[in-house]
């Protein structure tokens, strides 16, 4: 199972659930790849925000090895299950692809939790270091889900 996050940035929300889901897929011994990327070409090639950083190391997750990119049209052959941060994204996601079965791929990552909202994970970037605990909880109860469907299989 291949698995890509998706955010505006890939500096604050798509590292973090990257992060929180490698961690899950270890500690379960589940075998999955997990990527993230950008739908945006501001951040390619940069570390993850400080602030993100640190909530993960809060959480003994380390993500400081990854860098930015953008998502690209091979993504979509690469990765089973593609998951957007917010409804912004996740139009953006689907504007690069016509296909179906690419299109069946891309999920909004809170309807796992609350499904059918098409809730947005808020962009934390311009608040303060509260949104980034408040978008950790919602990530790591999300990918929860994501762990609990593979262990179904
Ligand atoms: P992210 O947050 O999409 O969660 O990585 C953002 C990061 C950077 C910007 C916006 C959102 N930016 O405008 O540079």
């Amino acid at each position: 199972m291949k698995v890509l996050m998706v955010c505006l940035g890939n500096i604050c929300r798509s590292p973090l659930a990257q992060g929180i889901l490698e961690k899950k897929a270890a500690d379960n011994k589940l075998s999955i790849e997990v990527d993230s990327a950008a739908t945006s070409n501001y951040h390619i090639g940069d570390q993850a925000d400080s602030r993100s950083i640190s909530k993960a190391a809060e959480y003994e997750i380390d993500i400081t090895n990854q860098r930015g990119r953008q998502i690209e049209k091979n993504d979509f052959q690469e990765f089973d299950r593609i998951f957007a941060m917010d409804v912004s994204n996740y139009n953006n996601i689907l504007s690069l692809t016509n296909e179906k079965e690419e299109i069946n791929k891309v999920e909004l990552i809170l309807n796992l939790t609350y499904p059918n909202d098409n809730m947005s994970v808020p962009d934390p970037y311009y608040g303060g270091e509260d949104g980034f605990e408040n978008v950790y909880r919602l990530l790591d109860a999300a990918c929860d889900v994501i762990i609990d469907q593979l262990k179904n299989e």
